[in-house]
């Protein structure tokens, strides 16, 4: 199983979300292309959750849905906190310790990890991001995403060879668990990465939030 997880980051407007499952839908009916072993996810902004989750049920779109972000707190007296309970009734799983969430919002591995237990333990996977294959990964972690800073949203991604070197190492130290790359990952490099064999799947930003683009991206993965 190889994934392609689409993070559309702080982006888009509910018309704008409309628009984009009309285009894809489009794409993805008329090539009757066969995913195979293929898990294509969309993480909207968490306001967004349940308008995706409905549109993808209403096209019939062999699509999981998943959210950015999660409580680090259980269900209580959080204003303003989204918690794992409340996530899991629309979305199959959740990105935790993305570099922006470390850097804009100073998310440090204590509050990640605590993130990561309360996703796991409100049934979604989590998607565990690390700069580097020094960081620490928690347990509760199913899918760890190598995302070098240098490389998100620069245009400038990592050479699939080096991710995969870092993908063995990652592996070794955390066995069992699945291997992506995040970092400028286009319709163009794809396959490359996607070839690697310690490497499971991609984590496109910028390259998602165009339904053509990211359609081309599954096309091409397909094809492997
Ligand atoms: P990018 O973002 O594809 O726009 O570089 C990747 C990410 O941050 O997950």
């Amino acid at each position: 199983m190889k994934y392609i997880i689409g993070n559309w980051k702080s982006n888009k407007s509910e018309s704008e979300i409309l628009d984009w499952f009309d285009k894809f839908a489009g794409l993805f009916k008329q090539s009757g292309i066969r995913l195979g072993g293929l898990e294509i996810v969309i993480c909207p902004p968490l306001i967004y959750l349940s308008l995706v989750r409905r549109l993808v049920e209403d096209k019939s779109l062999p699509l999981a849905v998943g959210a950015q972000n999660i409580s680090a707190y259980p269900e209580g007296a959080y204003t303003g906190e989204v918690t794992g309970k409340m996530i899991s009734d629309y979305a199959r799983c959740v990105i935790v310790g993305h570099s922006e969430r470390r850097n804009y919002f100073r998310e440090d591995d204590n509050e990640l990890f605590k993130k990561t237990e309360l996703a796991a333990g409100g049934g979604l996977s989590v998607i565990y991001c690390i700069p580097d294959a020094k960081t620490e990964v928690p347990d509760d972690a199913e899918i760890i995403a190598y995302e070098p800073v240098f490389a998100i949203g620069t245009g400038q991604a990592d050479t699939p060879e080096n991710a995969d070197k870092v993908g063995g190492i990652v592996k070794q130290k955390y066995p069992g668990r699945k291997f992506i790359y995040g970092g400028s990952v286009n319709n163009q490099n794809v396959s490359q990465f996607l070839q690697m064999s310690s490497i499971d799947g991609v984590l496109p930003g910028k390259a998602s939030l165009d339904p053509r683009i990211f359609w081309e991206m599954i096309a091409n993965a397909a094809k492997i």
